[in-house]
């Protein structure tokens, strides 16, 4: 008897211990069963002959839910196994054009729409790789992107390119180019073939395996493109294994087949294509496909489709929040957002809005080798670190010198790493399981990145290029990339914390804060361009008090320039370089700037007088 209740109490008492000193027990557990279990699948599925890719899991799904939307886009609607013929036709017509063997990179220069995935299916289906090229660049950008794949001879662009691809046909020809497909039937030009034609034409029979008989685990599968501040972008290369491995992102999330998964981030990119469209191929979900990503249309289409997962990047879910607010904002049977980017802020007005949403932020990098996700919904993290995580893939954060723009290495040479709470560079050791590929074509940018005698001397880290800071609770943070850190008197200034002071303000809308150099002065100063709500009007006052209250003095903006439009690219990431070329001179731009003045404690218009007193240095800084 007295074993009995011992062992009920113990059964009752342990779980409230555990809840109690270890908070994050149970989600922990939960989590680590579910990734052992989605590893060991990973691991059955590598051990399998014939190998087994990512286009077999879509095979599989044909097979067992052959009727099952897999696809909505505008008015059409294509099963699995629609898809399944489509891109057998695709690849049937591709076989008869006889322009690829088996080995060879195709170039997919296409928007959001489902050609786009019956191609990428086609050809993993010919045994061949395919460049995913980013649908917005022109001109040099794109003979660039085409020539990172040496020995592409096909490109495949969407109706709406065929303009931006016979712009550059001769330089493209030059690279290697010998046909191009319209996923059309209205052609522009006599040099371009219609590849919707042809597969209307051809046979919708199955291809035959023996044409990826070739195909191995480390073979190309495909190459995103990351664009960088500076310079053309640059190829990704994801092997076969690590498709595999991104079949799981959606699974590890608790997403399965009833999930319906809105997908309005490009399909050239992580987000959209690992992340979305391999996501649906491994849980078997329907992806309600959007060429672009719409605020205002947003949430009645996830309402009319049943939308249960979104994904979103940076500032996707800002623009939701700064939509008008309606009485059926938390009408909807959304479920989760996944994504990368989201600020503590805006993730708070976030779920306020439009309610209980489980949001999973995770961190990585096309072509990285580590990642972290935050499972425990703790607002603000990227992620959270385990005893587990660390031994299979070791990281360090480590200290740097953000003034001379690289880590700091102590006598011996090495790194140094930073203590628990502070802020480093995270730098992640190159394994065979988290290997390093690199940028194809272009051993000098993949240079860059790998990080040498970092703990120890000889060995190879992968530089990500990203500030974080561990808490004491084991969650993650990103803090900035470098060079989003200025230094002003001596101490870092980390931008993105800065903008969430000022988003706090009622009547700013949005935030981005950076450094600008004045003449005569150590470092940069913080300016913060500012974009109002509408029919705002600036505060300086109340700013003033804002910043002083919750900024230490070298990280409160000097100067704000009120923008009536922020610069945003294809994936909402905020473009600085330009705002900081401009300075804070009034003579360069027509947006009103203010200055923080101590003496007058407040903000004061910058005026030319003001910007010369400042250049003179007859206002101290
Ligand atoms: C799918 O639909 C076809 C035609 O409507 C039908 O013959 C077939 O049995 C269905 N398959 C499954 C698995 O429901
Ligand atoms: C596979 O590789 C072998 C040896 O290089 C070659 O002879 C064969 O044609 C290739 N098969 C395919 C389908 O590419
Ligand atoms: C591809 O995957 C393998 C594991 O199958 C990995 O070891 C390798 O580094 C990856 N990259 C390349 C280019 O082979
Ligand atoms: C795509 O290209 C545009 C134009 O160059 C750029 O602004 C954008 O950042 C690119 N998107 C990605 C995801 O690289």
């Amino acid at each position: 008897m007295f074993v009995v209740s011992l062992l009920l109490g113990g059964m009752i008492i342990c779980p409230l211990i555990l809840s109690v000193f270890f908070p994050y027990f149970w989600t922990d557990l939960v989590y680590h069963t579910e990734l052992l279990r989605i590893l060991l699948k990973f691991l059955s599925r590598r051990r399998r002959r014939p190998l087994f890719l990512a286009l077999d899991r879509f095979s599989e799904q044909v097979a067992t839910r052959p009727n099952k939307t897999f696809i909505v886009f505008e008015n059409k609607r294509y099963s699995f196994k629609d898809a399944d013929r489509e891109s057998n036709r695709i690849a049937n017509a591709l076989r008869v054009a006889s322009v690829l063997t088996p080995g060879d990179t195709a170039v997919l220069f296409l928007l959001n729409e489902p050609a786009f995935i019956f191609c990428w299916l086609a050809l993993a289906k010919l045994g061949c790789a395919c460049a995913l090229l980013n649908s917005s660049i022109r001109a040099r950008s794109l003979v660039a992107s085409f020539s990172c794949c040496r020995g592409a001879k096909v490109l495949i662009a969407s109706e709406e390119l065929q303009g931006a691809v016979e712009e550059v046909y001769e330089d493209l020809q030059q690279e290697g180019l010998t046909t191009v497909f319209i996923t059309s039937e209205e052609l522009r030009s006599s040099r371009m073939k219609s590849l919707t034609r042809a597969a209307r034409e051809s046979s919708d029979a199955a291809v035959p395996q023996t044409l990826r008989a070739n195909v191995s685990f480390t073979s190309p599968a495909v190459y995103i493109y990351t664009s960088g501040t500076t310079g053309l972008p640059k190829a990704a290369v994801i092997n076969q294994t690590r498709l595999l491995a991104a079949l799981a992102v959606l699974a590890s999330n608790g997403v399965t087949d009833t999930d319906v998964i809105y997908v309005t981030l490009p399909l050239y990119h992580t987000a959209g294509f690992l992340v979305g469209f391999l996501g649906s191929v491994e849980t078997g979900s329907t992806i309600i496909l959007r060429r672009k990503f719409s605020a205002s249309r947003f949430w009645d289409e996830c309402r009319t489709h049943k939308v249960t997962v979104i994904q979103y990047i940076g500032e996707v879910l800002r623009y939701l929040c700064n939509t008008e607010q309606r009485a059926s904002d938390k009408e909807h049977d959304v479920r989760l957002a996944i994504g990368n980017g989201l600020r503590s802020d805006v993730w708070r007005e976030f779920l306020k809005r439009f309610g209980r949403i489980e949001i999973r932020e995770f961190y990585a990098s096309t072509e990285g080798n580590v990642g972290f996700l935050n499972y425990a919904g703790k607002i603000g993290a990227i992620g959270r670190i385990s005893f587990l995580h660390r031994k299979l893939f070791p990281f360090a954060l480590i200290q740097y010198d953000t003034e001379r723009d690289e880590p700091l290495r102590n006598s011996r040479g090495l790194c140094v790493e930073v203590p628990k709470g502070q802020t480093g560079l995270l730098v992640s050791k190159i394994t065979e399981i988290a290997p390093f590929v690199g940028y194809a074509q272009n051993e000098q940018q993949t240079e860059k990145k790998r990080l040498r005698d970092v703990l120890k001397h000889g060995d190879v880290y992968f530089n990500s290029g990203d500030l974080l800071r561990i808490d004491h609770d084991n969650f993650i943070y990103f803090q900035d990339r470098v060079g989003d850190t200025f230094r002003w008197k001596g101490e870092n200034v980390a931008t993105t914390e800065v903008s969430d002071i000022m988003s706090m303000l009622d009547f700013v809308e949005e935030a981005n804060v950076y450094g600008v150099q004045v003449p005569g002065h150590e470092g940069r100063i913080g300016m913060a361009a500012v974009k109002l709500m509408d029919g705002a009007e600036f505060e300086c006052k109340k700013t003033f008090d804002h910043v002083c209250r919750f900024l230490p003095v070298y990280a409160r903006p000097r100067f704000i320039r009120i923008q009536s439009s922020m610069d945003v690219t294809a994936t909402f990431k905020q473009l600085k370089l330009k705002l900081v070329e401009a300075g804070f001179n009034p003579s360069m731009t027509s947006d009103s700037l203010y200055f923080l003045c101590e003496r007058e404690q407040t903000y004061i218009s910058l005026t030319l007088s003001v910007y010369q007193q400042i250049v003179s240095h007859s206002i101290k800084l």
